[in-house]
Protein backbone atom coordinates (compact mmCIF):
# COMPACT_ATOMS: atom_id res chain seq x y z
CA UNK A 1 0.00 0.00 0.00
CA UNK A 2 2.79 2.32 1.15
CA UNK A 3 4.70 2.03 -2.30
CA UNK A 4 2.02 2.64 -4.16
CA UNK A 5 1.58 5.70 -2.38
CA UNK A 6 4.84 6.77 -3.31
CA UNK A 7 4.79 5.45 -6.47
CA UNK A 8 1.34 7.56 -7.42
CA UNK A 9 2.86 10.50 -5.33
CA UNK A 10 6.45 10.62 -7.52
CA UNK A 11 4.51 10.46 -11.02
CA UNK A 12 1.52 13.29 -9.88
CA UNK A 13 4.91 15.32 -9.11
CA UNK A 14 6.57 14.45 -12.40
CA UNK A 15 3.67 15.22 -13.78
CA UNK A 16 3.06 18.68 -12.13
CA UNK A 17 6.31 19.78 -12.86
CA UNK A 18 6.15 18.77 -16.99
CA UNK A 19 2.95 20.34 -16.92
CA UNK A 20 1.17 16.95 -18.00
CA UNK A 21 -2.82 16.47 -16.89
CA UNK A 22 -2.27 14.21 -14.50
CA UNK A 23 -4.00 10.67 -14.77
CA UNK A 24 -5.13 11.86 -18.13
CA UNK A 25 -8.07 8.81 -18.34
CA UNK A 26 -11.89 9.92 -18.71
CA UNK A 27 -13.03 10.22 -15.65
CA UNK A 28 -15.11 6.52 -14.44
CA UNK A 29 -18.21 6.77 -15.35
CA UNK A 30 -21.03 7.78 -12.70
CA UNK A 31 -22.92 4.53 -11.65
CA UNK A 32 -26.26 4.57 -10.83
CA UNK A 33 -28.33 3.41 -8.23
CA UNK A 34 -31.91 1.98 -7.99
CA UNK A 35 -32.72 3.96 -5.51
CA UNK A 36 -34.66 7.63 -6.07
CA UNK A 37 -31.45 9.38 -3.97
CA UNK A 38 -29.27 7.70 -6.76
CA UNK A 39 -31.50 8.82 -9.55
CA UNK A 40 -32.31 12.73 -8.70
CA UNK A 41 -28.49 13.18 -8.62
CA UNK A 42 -29.03 12.86 -12.77
CA UNK A 43 -28.27 16.06 -14.04
CA UNK A 44 -30.18 17.20 -16.80
CA UNK A 45 -28.54 16.49 -20.11
CA UNK A 46 -27.78 20.16 -21.95
CA UNK A 47 -29.03 18.57 -25.29
CA UNK A 48 -32.02 17.97 -24.01
CA UNK A 49 -32.53 21.56 -22.47
CA UNK A 50 -31.50 22.94 -25.73
CA UNK A 51 -33.33 21.09 -27.96
CA UNK A 52 -36.30 22.38 -27.85
CA UNK A 53 -38.48 20.87 -30.14
CA UNK A 54 -38.90 17.06 -30.72
CA UNK A 55 -41.09 14.89 -32.52
CA UNK A 56 -43.78 11.88 -31.30
CA UNK A 57 -44.67 9.55 -33.74
CA UNK A 58 -47.46 7.46 -32.40
CA UNK A 59 -47.39 4.37 -35.53
CA UNK A 60 -49.14 0.73 -34.86
CA UNK A 61 -51.94 -1.38 -35.95
CA UNK A 62 -54.37 1.82 -34.77
CA UNK A 63 -53.07 3.55 -38.43
CA UNK A 64 -54.98 0.80 -40.46
CA UNK A 65 -57.95 1.79 -39.44
CA UNK A 66 -57.07 5.57 -38.42
CA UNK A 67 -60.22 6.40 -37.10
CA UNK A 68 -62.02 8.55 -34.05
CA UNK A 69 -64.96 10.15 -33.81
CA UNK A 70 -64.56 13.85 -34.72
CA UNK A 71 -64.65 16.75 -31.86
CA UNK A 72 -65.40 20.42 -32.19
CA UNK A 73 -61.73 21.24 -30.92
CA UNK A 74 -63.20 23.51 -28.07
CA UNK A 75 -65.64 20.77 -26.22
CA UNK A 76 -64.57 17.76 -26.74
CA UNK A 77 -67.15 14.94 -26.03
CA UNK A 78 -66.87 13.19 -22.65
CA UNK A 79 -66.70 9.54 -22.33
CA UNK A 80 -64.14 7.15 -22.79
CA UNK A 81 -65.43 5.50 -25.48
CA UNK A 82 -65.34 8.67 -27.34
CA UNK A 83 -61.72 9.72 -26.82
CA UNK A 84 -60.56 11.76 -29.59
CA UNK A 85 -57.30 9.33 -29.86
CA UNK A 86 -57.07 7.44 -32.24
CA UNK A 87 -54.55 5.33 -30.69
CA UNK A 88 -57.03 3.77 -28.45
CA UNK A 89 -59.38 2.23 -31.49
CA UNK A 90 -59.24 -1.18 -30.26
CA UNK A 91 -60.59 -0.06 -26.40
CA UNK A 92 -63.35 2.23 -28.12
CA UNK A 93 -64.81 -0.48 -30.37
CA UNK A 94 -65.09 -2.29 -27.36
CA UNK A 95 -67.27 0.13 -26.18
CA UNK A 96 -71.26 -0.76 -26.86
CA UNK A 97 -72.76 2.43 -28.63
CA UNK A 98 -69.78 4.03 -29.12
CA UNK A 99 -68.85 5.77 -32.47
CA UNK A 100 -65.86 3.28 -32.86
CA UNK A 101 -68.28 0.63 -32.16
CA UNK A 102 -70.45 1.66 -35.20
CA UNK A 103 -67.20 2.39 -37.79
CA UNK A 104 -65.78 -0.63 -37.07
CA UNK A 105 -69.21 -2.92 -37.66
CA UNK A 106 -69.92 -0.46 -40.87
CA UNK A 107 -66.09 -0.96 -42.16
CA UNK A 108 -65.09 -4.21 -40.93
CA UNK A 109 -67.88 -6.18 -39.67
CA UNK A 110 -68.67 -6.80 -36.04
CA UNK A 111 -66.59 -10.15 -35.78
CA UNK A 112 -63.22 -8.73 -36.97
CA UNK A 113 -60.88 -8.96 -34.58
CA UNK A 114 -58.60 -5.67 -34.12
CA UNK A 115 -55.52 -7.96 -34.36
CA UNK A 116 -56.03 -9.06 -37.90
CA UNK A 117 -54.95 -5.61 -38.65
CA UNK A 118 -51.09 -6.83 -38.18
CA UNK A 119 -50.88 -8.30 -41.24
CA UNK A 120 -52.18 -5.54 -43.02
CA UNK A 121 -49.83 -3.37 -41.28
CA UNK A 122 -46.70 -5.28 -42.01
CA UNK A 123 -47.83 -5.53 -45.90
CA UNK A 124 -48.10 -2.06 -45.70
CA UNK A 125 -44.60 -1.08 -44.00
CA UNK A 126 -42.70 -2.36 -46.46
CA UNK A 127 -43.00 1.00 -48.21
CA UNK A 128 -41.92 2.64 -45.50
CA UNK A 129 -39.03 4.65 -46.09
CA UNK A 130 -36.92 5.76 -42.97
CA UNK A 131 -34.76 8.14 -44.48
CA UNK A 132 -37.31 10.31 -45.89
CA UNK A 133 -39.37 10.26 -42.33
CA UNK A 134 -36.40 11.55 -40.91
CA UNK A 135 -35.58 14.14 -43.33
CA UNK A 136 -39.25 14.92 -42.40
CA UNK A 137 -38.18 16.08 -39.01
CA UNK A 138 -34.89 17.51 -39.53
CA UNK A 139 -36.44 20.38 -42.33
CA UNK A 140 -39.01 20.66 -39.14
CA UNK A 141 -35.98 22.20 -36.98
CA UNK A 142 -36.54 19.37 -34.53
CA UNK A 143 -33.68 17.65 -32.41
CA UNK A 144 -35.09 14.95 -31.25
CA UNK A 145 -37.76 11.88 -32.41
CA UNK A 146 -39.93 9.70 -29.70
CA UNK A 147 -41.62 6.49 -31.42
CA UNK A 148 -43.94 4.43 -29.71
CA UNK A 149 -41.75 1.04 -29.64
CA UNK A 150 -45.20 -0.59 -28.24
CA UNK A 151 -48.47 1.27 -27.36
CA UNK A 152 -51.36 0.10 -25.33
CA UNK A 153 -52.82 -2.28 -27.50
CA UNK A 154 -49.24 -4.66 -27.30
CA UNK A 155 -47.72 -4.89 -30.69
CA UNK A 156 -44.38 -3.86 -31.05
CA UNK A 157 -42.09 -2.14 -33.23
CA UNK A 158 -38.97 -3.68 -33.32
CA UNK A 159 -38.11 -7.44 -33.57
CA UNK A 160 -38.29 -8.50 -29.49
CA UNK A 161 -37.27 -11.51 -28.25
CA UNK A 162 -39.39 -11.80 -25.29
CA UNK A 163 -42.27 -13.78 -26.14
CA UNK A 164 -45.69 -12.58 -25.58
CA UNK A 165 -47.50 -15.00 -23.32
CA UNK A 166 -50.85 -14.31 -24.24
CA UNK A 167 -50.87 -13.89 -28.25
CA UNK A 168 -47.91 -14.66 -30.80
CA UNK A 169 -46.74 -12.54 -33.61
CA UNK A 170 -47.39 -9.62 -31.95
CA UNK A 171 -44.75 -7.85 -33.89
CA UNK A 172 -43.85 -5.79 -36.91
CA UNK A 173 -42.16 -7.13 -39.53
CA UNK A 174 -39.89 -5.10 -40.01
CA UNK A 175 -37.47 -3.61 -37.23
CA UNK A 176 -38.59 -0.24 -37.24
CA UNK A 177 -37.25 1.10 -33.98
CA UNK A 178 -33.89 0.19 -35.72
CA UNK A 179 -34.59 1.27 -39.00
CA UNK A 180 -35.86 4.65 -37.95
CA UNK A 181 -33.01 4.68 -34.67
CA UNK A 182 -30.04 4.84 -37.70
CA UNK A 183 -32.04 7.03 -39.87
CA UNK A 184 -32.87 9.73 -37.22
CA UNK A 185 -29.09 9.44 -36.05
CA UNK A 186 -27.80 10.31 -39.67
CA UNK A 187 -29.44 13.19 -40.21
CA UNK A 188 -27.86 14.23 -36.70
CA UNK A 189 -30.89 13.88 -34.29
CA UNK A 190 -31.18 12.10 -31.19
CA UNK A 191 -33.50 9.06 -31.08
CA UNK A 192 -35.85 8.04 -28.05
CA UNK A 193 -38.71 5.63 -27.66
CA UNK A 194 -42.14 5.62 -26.26
CA UNK A 195 -42.76 2.66 -24.47
CA UNK A 196 -46.58 1.93 -22.73
CA UNK A 197 -45.96 0.24 -19.23
CA UNK A 198 -48.67 1.34 -17.54
CA UNK A 199 -51.21 -0.46 -20.57
CA UNK A 200 -51.11 -3.56 -22.46
CA UNK A 201 -54.50 -4.37 -24.14
CA UNK A 202 -52.79 -8.26 -24.72
CA UNK A 203 -52.61 -8.67 -21.13
CA UNK A 204 -55.45 -6.82 -19.44
CA UNK A 205 -57.91 -6.49 -22.31
CA UNK A 206 -60.28 -4.46 -20.55
CA UNK A 207 -61.95 -2.52 -22.04
CA UNK A 208 -61.49 0.57 -20.49
CA UNK A 209 -65.29 1.92 -20.13
CA UNK A 210 -65.74 4.41 -17.48
CA UNK A 211 -63.28 6.33 -15.50
CA UNK A 212 -62.85 4.03 -12.85
CA UNK A 213 -61.53 1.59 -15.44
CA UNK A 214 -58.38 3.56 -15.90
CA UNK A 215 -56.54 2.01 -13.27
CA UNK A 216 -58.51 -1.26 -12.87
CA UNK A 217 -57.14 -1.87 -16.50
CA UNK A 218 -53.59 -1.85 -15.61
CA UNK A 219 -51.80 -5.43 -15.52
CA UNK A 220 -50.33 -6.67 -11.96
CA UNK A 221 -49.73 -9.58 -12.83
CA UNK A 222 -45.86 -11.17 -11.98
CA UNK A 223 -45.79 -12.28 -15.96
CA UNK A 224 -46.36 -8.63 -17.13
CA UNK A 225 -44.13 -6.69 -14.63
CA UNK A 226 -41.39 -9.24 -15.81
CA UNK A 227 -42.03 -8.81 -19.46
CA UNK A 228 -42.40 -4.61 -19.18
CA UNK A 229 -39.10 -4.79 -17.50
CA UNK A 230 -37.64 -7.62 -19.96
CA UNK A 231 -38.77 -5.50 -23.03
CA UNK A 232 -37.12 -2.21 -21.99
CA UNK A 233 -34.29 -3.92 -21.15
CA UNK A 234 -33.49 -5.22 -24.32
CA UNK A 235 -34.90 -2.06 -25.68
CA UNK A 236 -31.81 -0.01 -24.17
CA UNK A 237 -29.53 -2.40 -24.71
CA UNK A 238 -30.25 -2.86 -28.47
CA UNK A 239 -31.13 0.88 -29.12
CA UNK A 240 -29.86 2.93 -26.79
CA UNK A 241 -32.65 6.26 -26.72
CA UNK A 242 -31.34 9.13 -25.96
CA UNK A 243 -35.24 9.10 -24.10
CA UNK A 244 -37.04 6.67 -21.97
CA UNK A 245 -40.66 8.05 -22.37
CA UNK A 246 -42.74 5.73 -20.43
CA UNK A 247 -46.64 6.16 -20.63
CA UNK A 248 -49.15 5.47 -18.23
CA UNK A 249 -47.38 4.40 -14.80
CA UNK A 250 -45.06 1.28 -14.45
CA UNK A 251 -46.28 -2.18 -12.93
CA UNK A 252 -45.80 -2.68 -9.47
CA UNK A 253 -44.72 -6.29 -10.10
CA UNK A 254 -42.25 -4.98 -12.32
CA UNK A 255 -39.47 -2.27 -11.31
CA UNK A 256 -39.02 0.78 -12.39
CA UNK A 257 -35.84 2.13 -10.46
CA UNK A 258 -33.93 -0.74 -11.74
CA UNK A 259 -35.12 0.19 -15.45
CA UNK A 260 -34.19 4.01 -14.98
CA UNK A 261 -30.85 3.26 -13.10
CA UNK A 262 -29.81 0.69 -15.76
CA UNK A 263 -31.01 3.10 -18.13
CA UNK A 264 -28.60 6.25 -17.06
CA UNK A 265 -26.23 3.26 -16.57
CA UNK A 266 -26.34 2.51 -20.60
CA UNK A 267 -27.36 6.15 -21.69
CA UNK A 268 -25.85 8.31 -19.00
CA UNK A 269 -27.44 11.87 -21.33
CA UNK A 270 -30.59 10.24 -21.60
CA UNK A 271 -33.73 11.24 -20.22
CA UNK A 272 -37.08 9.94 -18.54
CA UNK A 273 -40.65 11.45 -18.09
CA UNK A 274 -42.63 11.39 -15.52
CA UNK A 275 -44.89 8.39 -15.83
CA UNK A 276 -42.94 5.46 -14.43
CA UNK A 277 -44.86 6.34 -11.20
CA UNK A 278 -41.91 7.14 -9.11
CA UNK A 279 -40.19 9.90 -7.74
CA UNK A 280 -37.73 11.11 -9.98
CA UNK A 281 -37.98 12.06 -13.37
CA UNK A 282 -36.05 14.27 -15.87
CA UNK A 283 -39.07 16.60 -17.02
CA UNK A 284 -42.59 16.27 -16.93
CA UNK A 285 -45.00 15.70 -19.63
CA UNK A 286 -48.74 17.54 -19.46
CA UNK A 287 -50.51 16.46 -22.37
CA UNK A 288 -52.00 18.70 -24.71
CA UNK A 289 -51.79 21.18 -22.06
CA UNK A 290 -49.41 23.73 -21.05
CA UNK A 291 -47.97 25.50 -17.85
CA UNK A 292 -48.60 29.13 -17.68
CA UNK A 293 -45.36 29.91 -15.88
CA UNK A 294 -41.65 29.43 -15.93
CA UNK A 295 -41.24 26.43 -14.25
CA UNK A 296 -37.58 25.74 -13.21
CA UNK A 297 -38.15 22.16 -13.30
CA UNK A 298 -37.97 20.82 -17.42
CA UNK A 299 -41.04 20.30 -18.92
CA UNK A 300 -42.24 19.06 -22.22
CA UNK A 301 -45.72 19.11 -23.48
CA UNK A 302 -46.76 16.52 -25.95
CA UNK A 303 -49.83 16.66 -28.65
CA UNK A 304 -50.36 16.24 -32.17
CA UNK A 305 -51.44 19.14 -34.73
CA UNK A 306 -55.28 18.02 -34.55
CA UNK A 307 -57.02 16.20 -31.73
CA UNK A 308 -55.55 13.22 -31.83
CA UNK A 309 -51.76 11.57 -31.64
CA UNK A 310 -52.26 7.89 -34.36
CA UNK A 311 -53.56 9.71 -37.74
CA UNK A 312 -57.39 9.96 -37.51
CA UNK A 313 -58.17 9.55 -41.11
CA UNK A 314 -61.52 11.84 -40.34
CA UNK A 315 -59.66 15.12 -39.36
CA UNK A 316 -59.36 17.99 -41.10
CA UNK A 317 -58.80 21.75 -41.09
CA UNK A 318 -61.42 22.63 -38.49
CA UNK A 319 -59.66 19.90 -36.17
CA UNK A 320 -55.83 20.79 -36.93
CA UNK A 321 -54.07 24.13 -35.24
CA UNK A 322 -52.87 26.41 -37.94
CA UNK A 323 -49.39 26.81 -39.17
CA UNK A 324 -49.32 30.21 -37.07
CA UNK A 325 -50.51 28.50 -34.23
CA UNK A 326 -48.49 25.84 -33.96
CA UNK A 327 -45.34 28.42 -33.70
CA UNK A 328 -47.22 30.38 -31.24
CA UNK A 329 -47.45 27.03 -29.22
CA UNK A 330 -43.48 26.32 -30.03
CA UNK A 331 -42.41 30.09 -28.95
CA UNK A 332 -44.82 30.23 -25.55
CA UNK A 333 -43.84 27.12 -24.33
CA UNK A 334 -40.11 27.48 -24.74
CA UNK A 335 -40.44 31.15 -22.89
CA UNK A 336 -41.33 28.87 -20.04
CA UNK A 337 -38.79 26.65 -19.91
CA UNK A 338 -40.34 23.70 -21.77
CA UNK A 339 -40.15 22.01 -25.06
CA UNK A 340 -43.13 20.87 -27.74
CA UNK A 341 -43.07 16.89 -28.74
CA UNK A 342 -44.94 17.66 -31.47
CA UNK A 343 -46.84 14.62 -32.78
CA UNK A 344 -47.20 12.89 -35.90
CA UNK A 345 -49.37 10.16 -36.61
CA UNK A 346 -48.49 8.16 -39.96
CA UNK A 347 -50.15 6.17 -41.94
CA UNK A 348 -49.94 2.54 -42.19
CA UNK A 349 -47.30 2.41 -44.42
CA UNK A 350 -44.90 5.55 -42.72
CA UNK A 351 -46.58 8.13 -44.86
CA UNK A 352 -47.25 11.50 -43.25
CA UNK A 353 -50.24 12.69 -43.87
CA UNK A 354 -50.31 15.95 -45.95
CA UNK A 355 -52.03 18.08 -43.45
CA UNK A 356 -49.38 17.11 -40.52
CA UNK A 357 -46.26 17.80 -42.88
CA UNK A 358 -47.88 21.45 -43.93
CA UNK A 359 -47.74 22.19 -40.49
CA UNK A 360 -44.26 20.78 -39.99
CA UNK A 361 -42.62 22.24 -42.89
CA UNK A 362 -43.94 25.85 -42.17
CA UNK A 363 -42.68 25.56 -38.78
CA UNK A 364 -38.95 24.50 -40.27
CA UNK A 365 -39.26 27.66 -42.25
CA UNK A 366 -40.29 29.64 -38.83
CA UNK A 367 -37.43 28.17 -37.43
CA UNK A 368 -35.05 28.17 -39.95
CA UNK A 369 -34.89 32.27 -39.99
CA UNK A 370 -35.68 32.55 -36.35
CA UNK A 371 -34.27 29.55 -34.63
CA UNK A 372 -31.69 31.78 -32.84
CA UNK A 373 -34.67 32.57 -30.52
CA UNK A 374 -35.63 29.20 -29.43
CA UNK A 375 -32.30 26.71 -29.42
CA UNK A 376 -29.99 27.02 -26.32
CA UNK A 377 -32.14 29.87 -25.18
CA UNK A 378 -32.88 29.93 -21.55
CA UNK A 379 -36.27 32.04 -20.27
CA UNK A 380 -35.96 35.46 -18.99
CA UNK A 381 -37.39 37.23 -16.17
CA UNK A 382 -40.55 37.12 -17.87
CA UNK A 383 -42.09 35.11 -19.94
CA UNK A 384 -44.89 37.34 -21.70
CA UNK A 385 -45.07 40.34 -22.68
CA UNK A 386 -47.56 43.18 -24.67
CA UNK A 387 -47.18 45.21 -27.31
CA UNK A 388 -49.35 48.46 -28.55
CA UNK A 389 -50.51 46.63 -31.55
CA UNK A 390 -53.01 44.28 -32.60
CA UNK A 391 -53.60 42.41 -36.25
CA UNK A 392 -55.38 42.24 -39.11
CA UNK A 393 -58.06 40.23 -37.15
CA UNK A 394 -57.92 42.65 -34.32
CA UNK A 395 -56.02 40.23 -31.83
CA UNK A 396 -53.40 41.44 -29.34
CA UNK A 397 -50.01 40.64 -30.93
CA UNK A 398 -48.39 39.49 -27.31
CA UNK A 399 -44.75 39.21 -26.94
CA UNK A 400 -42.59 36.17 -25.49
CA UNK A 401 -39.13 36.73 -24.30
CA UNK A 402 -36.29 34.25 -24.07
CA UNK A 403 -32.51 34.66 -23.50
CA UNK A 404 -29.45 33.03 -25.07
CA UNK A 405 -25.26 34.74 -24.66
CA UNK A 406 -26.55 37.79 -23.32
CA UNK A 407 -28.81 38.82 -25.72
CA UNK A 408 -32.38 39.53 -24.93
CA UNK A 409 -35.34 37.60 -27.71
CA UNK A 410 -38.91 39.23 -27.76
CA UNK A 411 -40.99 37.52 -30.40
CA UNK A 412 -43.71 38.76 -31.95
CA UNK A 413 -46.85 36.63 -31.55
CA UNK A 414 -48.76 37.72 -35.26
CA UNK A 415 -48.51 40.80 -37.24
CA UNK A 416 -48.40 44.33 -36.32
CA UNK A 417 -50.92 46.70 -38.19
CA UNK A 418 -48.00 49.23 -37.76
CA UNK A 419 -44.49 49.38 -38.19
CA UNK A 420 -44.06 51.53 -35.16
CA UNK A 421 -44.42 49.03 -32.60
CA UNK A 422 -44.03 49.73 -28.72
CA UNK A 423 -43.04 46.85 -26.34
CA UNK A 424 -44.42 47.25 -22.87
CA UNK A 425 -41.87 47.14 -20.28
CA UNK A 426 -38.87 46.69 -21.91
CA UNK A 427 -35.74 48.66 -21.45
CA UNK A 428 -33.13 48.37 -23.93
CA UNK A 429 -29.83 50.05 -22.29
CA UNK A 430 -28.47 52.72 -23.79
CA UNK A 431 -25.99 52.22 -26.78
CA UNK A 432 -27.56 48.50 -27.46
CA UNK A 433 -27.94 47.44 -31.19
CA UNK A 434 -31.47 45.57 -31.95
CA UNK A 435 -32.03 42.93 -34.57
CA UNK A 436 -35.11 41.53 -36.60
CA UNK A 437 -33.89 38.02 -37.26
CA UNK A 438 -33.58 37.45 -40.68
CA UNK A 439 -33.25 41.41 -41.81
CA UNK A 440 -29.47 42.64 -42.72
CA UNK A 441 -30.66 45.83 -41.43
CA UNK A 442 -30.58 46.79 -37.50
CA UNK A 443 -33.94 48.46 -36.35
CA UNK A 444 -34.56 51.92 -34.93
CA UNK A 445 -35.86 51.95 -31.62
CA UNK A 446 -35.99 54.77 -29.13
CA UNK A 447 -36.79 54.41 -25.52
CA UNK A 448 -39.91 55.91 -24.22
CA UNK A 449 -40.13 55.75 -20.27
CA UNK A 450 -40.75 52.42 -19.44
CA UNK A 451 -41.76 51.36 -23.02
CA UNK A 452 -39.30 50.47 -26.30
CA UNK A 453 -40.00 51.72 -29.49
CA UNK A 454 -39.26 50.12 -32.90
CA UNK A 455 -39.18 50.62 -36.16
CA UNK A 456 -40.02 47.75 -38.10
CA UNK A 457 -38.44 47.26 -41.65
CA UNK A 458 -41.80 48.03 -44.07
CA UNK A 459 -41.03 44.44 -45.80
CA UNK A 460 -40.93 42.14 -43.27
CA UNK A 461 -38.92 38.83 -43.62
CA UNK A 462 -41.12 35.79 -43.11
CA UNK A 463 -44.80 35.44 -42.95
CA UNK A 464 -45.46 35.38 -39.34
CA UNK A 465 -44.18 35.79 -35.50
CA UNK A 466 -41.01 38.04 -35.87
CA UNK A 467 -37.97 38.10 -33.29
CA UNK A 468 -36.02 41.23 -32.02
CA UNK A 469 -32.79 40.41 -30.91
CA UNK A 470 -31.82 42.92 -28.17
CA UNK A 471 -27.86 42.96 -28.21
CA UNK A 472 -26.19 45.00 -24.98
CA UNK A 473 -23.69 47.41 -25.93
CA UNK A 474 -20.40 46.24 -25.59
C1 LIG B 1 -51.89 8.98 -23.12
C2 LIG B 1 -52.67 8.16 -24.07
C3 LIG B 1 -51.95 7.83 -25.25
C4 LIG B 1 -50.84 8.69 -25.71
C5 LIG B 1 -50.09 9.33 -24.61
C6 LIG B 1 -49.16 10.42 -25.06
O1 LIG B 1 -51.66 8.51 -21.96
O2 LIG B 1 -53.22 7.03 -23.48
O3 LIG B 1 -52.71 7.34 -26.26
O4 LIG B 1 -49.94 7.84 -26.26
O5 LIG B 1 -50.82 9.71 -23.60
O6 LIG B 1 -48.90 11.33 -24.08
Amino acid sequence: MFVRRSYFGSVLSLCLIAGIPALAQAPAQKHYEPTIASLNTHPLPKWYDDAKLGIFIHWGLYSVPAWAPLQDPEHPADGVGSTPYAEWYYNSMRNPGSPTEKYHKEHYGADYNYYNFAPIFNKEVKKWNPDTMAAIFRDAGAKYVVLTSKHHEGFTLWPSKIPNPNQDHLQASRDIVGELTEAVQKTGLKMGLYYSGGYDWTFDRGPIQTNNDYEAVQPESNAYGKYADAQVEELIERYHPAVLWNDINWPKSGNAMKVEADYYNAVPDGVVDDRFGIQHYDFSSPEYSKLDHISEKKWEECRGVGLSFGWNRAEGDAQTMSSEAVIDLLVDIVSKNGNLLLDVGPQADGTIPEIQQIRLRALGAWLKQNGDAIYGTHPWTRANGTTNQVDAQGKEVELRFTQKDGHLYATLLGKPASSTVLLHNVTAAPGSAIALLGASEQVKWIQKGTDLQVELPAALPGSYAWVLQLQPAK
